[in-house]
């Protein structure tokens, strides 16, 4: 078979398309992503329940702790009366019993901690007449993991405590316990463990690192429905997220209820899934300096999730003048001087030097719908943001589903505007969660895209039902079936760059056991993460690309492939999808030089990474034999790189 390539019709690739898409969904950011260890450590936790246009938010301050060493040791209570920082009001009370009797936190899945590692912890403590010493530390069966030791100050005042530990051993689903020396009443609040190997003090080390061997151009964050929230109240609202840590009020998750049912009551095995917001606006930021990625914030347009809610703030209600300023103010907070109110706070916390902001999301993936007036108040959105920023790249949206009337709809609004005012918005996205089969079909879809109006392709993934796609918690559904699939679909995307300019995989990262949405691109427990198959292919597609990409044609069935160059290097990437070994011959109107190196992946379709083999499905060097001809195994997906 032949692979050509031509150098006629060769369209730019604009630096920076691969990008990364985060949300806190699967437990990505508490209990993930943000390396604080503990759970609940605020007693902020509510337990959520209910259906779309009703919800229940029931307050659960003793969520993920428990009474040490029984039940009858210690009355614990949440209380709210003269707290620490009013925006989190909660407490816990500990009348202890006895001596030695305190509280444990689940911690997710217990504690891990790692041999000679240095952990910060520190937690807040107000007495009134207790004076006896508390101990707080990790413990694993009868072994002491580290334990530190404090003298409450008897004075009826909150007072912080702080320690630095280094552990002897390592330990895995470990126990955090705090306990009195003797019976007593104590107040307690703002636990922390932190591990100081976390990048920037903030993030899970090992997280971070596999998300920047991604090479990511942007991060888009943080949602998502988690923008849009269940209810507009629900919504992430970006100024709770800044400043003190303690003072970011805590809002509960909209993936709480994700797969809620009447069998269920309404409630989820993740009823209380919660945003501490430890992570927020400027952690956001910093997490893209650290990327080397460009900051993509994404936010509300005053409509609730359209799957949960039929909320939404009327157009001409002077509510939405709210949303409107939340666009405008965010772009002051990124960017503004120290004589502006918010970019003062970024300035306090730290970061003198603007944040590259250039992109801005308006809304997830609304679509117009049921007299909520999407377009009218995008385009009110998009006026009032370049009126005062007209640098500003605004991202629009196509709804959640390709292929149907409202992906339609939104892209004949889209060009008609692009036809009046041509910054109308930088790309568009759309979403597409869909079978193998239908990335096949459509791996050139983008060929015949009109060339007005760019493409964000914002969140994509195959699902493979039979495999699990779909469930909660179903690392297996991450497939070589899927990945191969999307490998061949992204060919269309790279020959068609001149029209889709942006591309991030969803959802990127999947706590095991704590999952809302599979396949995702990482998983991860409290000790390890691994990536999927799917982190592979978008890492070989981030690794592996050049700035002008060639029109390509193969001559095979089921084999798909793209091809860029950059200096004098070309990548051809190419998707054997049959059962059949096929030897390629590889031409060009252009002189690519010889083949230097082949990256390989393949598998069978049923295999998929895992904590036990995370390098199942990875990319492996092959020796190149012939200086232009390849051998396609059945099943594969390889890059070839070729040098002049
Ligand atoms: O990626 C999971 C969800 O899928 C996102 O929150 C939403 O934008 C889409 O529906």
């Amino acid at each position: 078979m032949k692979i050509t390539m031509t150098d006629a019709g060769k369209v730019p690739v604009r630096a920076g398309s691969f990008g990364l898409f985060f949300e806190d969904i699967n437990y990505s950011l508490d209990g993930g992503l943000y390396a604080q260890m503990l759970e609940n450590r605020n007693f902020e936790a509510k337990d959520v329940c209910g259906d779309k246009d009703n919800f229940t938010v029931t307050p659960d301050g003793k969520y993920a702790w428990s009474v040490f060493p029984a039940e009858d040791a210690a009355a614990i209570k949440v209380k709210d009366d003269r707290p620490l920082f009013v925006e989190n009001p909660h407490y816990l009370r500990i009348e202890a019993k006895k001596a030695g009797a305190g509280i444990v936190n689940k911690a997710y899945d217990g504690v891990y901690c790692k041999a000679g590692m240095r952990y910060k912890l520190s937690f807040w403590m107000r007495s009134y007449d207790y004076r006896a010493p508390v101990f707080a530390g990790v413990y694993a069966g009868g072994e002491k993991i580290f334990e530190v030791k404090a003298k409450p100050r008897a004075d009826g005042k909150w007072h912080k405590y702080e320690f630095g530990v280094r552990t002897g051993k390592s330990c895995e689903r470990a126990q955090f316990r705090f306990t009195l020396s003797a019976a007593g009443t104590l107040h307690v609040d703002w636990f922390s463990l932190m591990p100081e190997d976390a990048v920037l003090g903030i993030f899970r080390r090992d997280l971070a690192e596999m998300l920047r061997e991604l090479k990511p151009g942007f991060l888009r964050f943080p949602g998502g429905c988690i923008v849009e929230g269940n209810t507009l109240a629900n919504r992430y609202l970006w100024k709770n997220s800044v400043g003190q840590t303690e003072r970011r009020r805590h809002n509960w998750s909209r993936w709480a209820v994700h797969g809620a049912c009447e069998e269920n009551g309404f409630r989820t095995d993740f009823s209380h899934y919660g945003q501490t917001l430890g992570v927020g606006y400027y952690e956001y930021f910093l997490l893209s300096e650290y990327l080397g990625a460009k900051p993509l914030p994404v936010l509300s347009v005053g409509i609730a999730c359209q799957y949960m809610s039929s909320e939404v703030v009327p157009l001409g209600d002077p509510a939405l003048e709210t949303y409107i300023q939340e666009a405008l103010d965010l772009v002051e907070f990124a960017r503004g001087g120290k004589d502006t109110v918010w970019g003062r706070v970024r300035i306090e916390m730290g970061h003198p030097e603007p944040f590259a902001l250039e992109y801005l999301g308006i809304g997830n993936e609304q679509w117009e719908a049921d007299g909520n007036e999407f377009y009218k108040r995008f385009e009110l959105f998009e006026r009032r943001i370049h009126e005062k920023y007209p640098d500003i790249r605004i991202i629009g949206t196509a709804g959640p589903t390709v292929d149907s009337p409202s992906h339609k709809s939104a892209w004949e609004w889209t060009r008609k505007n692009l036809e009046e005012n041509p910054d109308f918005v930088y790309a568009c996205d759309e979403h597409f969660y869909v079978p193998p089969k239908w990335l096949y079909d459509n791996a050139d879809v983008y060929d015949g895209y009109p060339r007005k109006g760019l493409v964000y392709a914002g969140e994509y993934a195959a699902h493979v039902m039979e495999a699990g796609a779909g469930r909660m918690n179903a690392p297996e559904s991450n497939v070589w079936e899927g990945a191969l699939a999307e490998a061949a679909f992204m060919t269309g995307m790279e020959r068609n760059a001149d029209v889709v300019v942006m591309k991030s995989y969803a959802p990127l990262l999947a706590r095991l056991g704590y999952t809302q949405w599979s396949p995702d691109l990482i998983w991860f427990d409290g000790k390890s993460a691994y990536g999927s198959a799917s982190y592979y292919v978008q890492k070989l597609y981030s690794l592996y690309t050049g700035d002008v990409s060639y029109k390509v044609r193969t001559d095979a069935p089921r084999t798909y492939a793209s091809a860029t160059s950059r200096d004098d290097l070309t990548f051809v990437k190419v998707v054997n999808a049959g059962e059949e070994t096929l030897t390629a011959d590889i031409e060009a109107d252009f002189n690519f030089g010889e083949l230097l190196r082949i990256v390989r992946m393949q598998g069978e379709l049923t295999d998929y990474n895992t904590m036990e083999e995370p390098a199942k499905l990875a990319p492996a060097e092959i020796a190149p034999s012939a200086p232009a001809t390849v051998e396609l195994p059945p099943r594969s997906f390889q890059v070839l790189v070729f040098r002049r």
